[in-house]
């Protein structure tokens, strides 16, 4: 410690700004939207009324949500030229490392002006419309299948389902728990406050650039198996287990061994020190999906011992690992039908509204800079070029 900076490893706890979109109570395991419970989003809201609660600061009027729905439906299509770009992805790409690329092309398609209000939120709601359409878009066509587009009589979620899995000969069948699975999905994923990936967006557009920059920007930083990616690290995991005969108490002994670089993915989180409020709901919502589809999934059998001898082992008492909202959202997804390697995808498009909002709220910060954090040098004192033919 300087005096000046304090060493902060990776900028694991960097200073804090103000925000006034997303209150965390990390000890008492709160989340709230705007000062909303996230549990009464996620049990009367929708994913589309959630995110305009979030960039707008307040629940939506009817008319305001129906307007909000015309210019989602509106602009869900993506330029016809687009398609060339994902059809040329190698077939084996991943989907997150796609979206981020095809997010940030939205500027080529999409050059209008982002200065105005008005633009802004035209930009905003733009991309709203079309993220959910490219990432069904790059599902389809990784698989050879044919594109299929948004329709104006299907809402948000509906939409986003009938793109990824109607086929031209077998109409995709809604059930109304699934539907309704994915829209609390995404509310639960919607914000969290200073996360990796929304600190990505923020230090990305203090530079000023424009929205589908900083926000491919997070999606990138979202990827990481340690943050979005861990969804898919889970179910990775739990199949392992599942394969390795179900020896869920060998993984915890792994993960608690510090010569074993297995951490027990889905557990343990920055600021939760107590059960993620998100867990909560979606484990409940694995229950009461997979009921509904009458499915039986052993990999939630085999999370739910691997909770139960964790949280009653002192390793993970001691340090305060609880399951975070990855562990059982990937339970959720298979059930849907998602496949595993678009399951941050799904993460990326819940966590899109969050973006947005903090993104705004940051360029409307008059008092808001270009964010550049400074280092303790621990290098070389002065030294001097020395010639090549007197180096040895
Ligand atoms: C998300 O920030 C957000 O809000 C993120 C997120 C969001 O909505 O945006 O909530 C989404 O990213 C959730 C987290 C998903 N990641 C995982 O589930 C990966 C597994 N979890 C760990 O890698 C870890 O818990 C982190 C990355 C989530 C948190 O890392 P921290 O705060 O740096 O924790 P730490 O490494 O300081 O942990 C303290 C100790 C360490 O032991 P020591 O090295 O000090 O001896 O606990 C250990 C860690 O090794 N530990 C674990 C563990 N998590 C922490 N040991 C085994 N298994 C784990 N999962």
């Amino acid at each position: 410690d300087t005096g000046l900076i304090t060493y902060d490893p990776g900028f694991a706890n960097t200073g804090a700004c103000l925000s006034s979109i997303t209150f965390m109570d990390g000890e008492k395991g709160i989340l709230r939207y705007r000062g909303i419970p996230v549990e009464e989003l996620a049990e009367h809201s929708t994913f589309k009324e959630t995110s305009y609660l979030l960039i707008n600061g307040r629940l939506p009027s009817q008319e305001e949500l129906r307007n909000f729905s015309i210019m989602l439906n509106d602009h869900s299509l993506v330029h016809e030229d687009m398609k060339t770009f994902f059809q040329n992805f190698p077939r084996a790409s991943h989907p997150m490392g796609i979206l981020s690329a095809m997010v940030n092309a939205l500027r080529s398609f999409y050059p209008e002006l982002q200065t105005t209000e008005e633009e802004i939120n035209f930009t905003v709601t733009r991309l709203l419309a079309k993220v959910r359409t490219m990432a069904a878009m790059s599902y389809k066509i990784s698989r050879g299948h044919t594109v299929v587009y948004p329709r104006p009589d299907l809402a948000y979620c509906e939409n986003f389902l009938n793109m990824m899995f109607h086929t031209p000969v077998k109409p995709y069948a809604f059930v109304p728990e699934v539907v309704r699975a994915l829209e609390v999905f995404w509310i639960l994923h919607a914000d969290h406050e200073q996360n990796c990936s929304t600190t990505a967006v923020r230090v990305v557009g203090s530079g000023r650039v424009n929205l589908y920059a900083a926000i491919s920007a997070g999606i990138s930083a979202l990827w990481g198996p340690l943050h979005g990616g861990a969804n898919q690290a889970v179910v990775e995991m739990l199949s392992q287990i599942h394969r390795d005969g179900g020896d869920y108490k060998r993984a915890v002994e792994r993960a608690k061994d510090k010569n074993d670089p297995f951490r027990l993915m889905g557990f343990g989180h920055r600021v939760y020190k107590t059960y993620d409020p998100r867990a909560k709901i979606m484990k409940k919502m694995c229950d009461d999906l997979l009921a509904a589809l009458d499915f039986q999934d052993p990999l939630l059998d085999i999370a739910k011992e691997l909770e139960e001898v964790a949280l009653k082992d002192p390793y993970f008492i001691d340090y305060n690992l609880y399951p975070n909202v990855d562990f059982y959202s990937g339970i959720v997804l298979r059930a849907i039908g998602i496949p595993t390697n678009m399951f941050t995808v799904m993460f990326a498009i819940g966590r899109l509204p969050g973006w947005i909002a903090q993104w705004k709220e940051s360029m409307d910060d008059p008092q808001w800079r270009i964010s550049r954090p400074r280092q303790i040098y621990k290098g070389p004192t002065e030294t001097h070029y020395v010639p090549i033919d007197q180096r040895g």
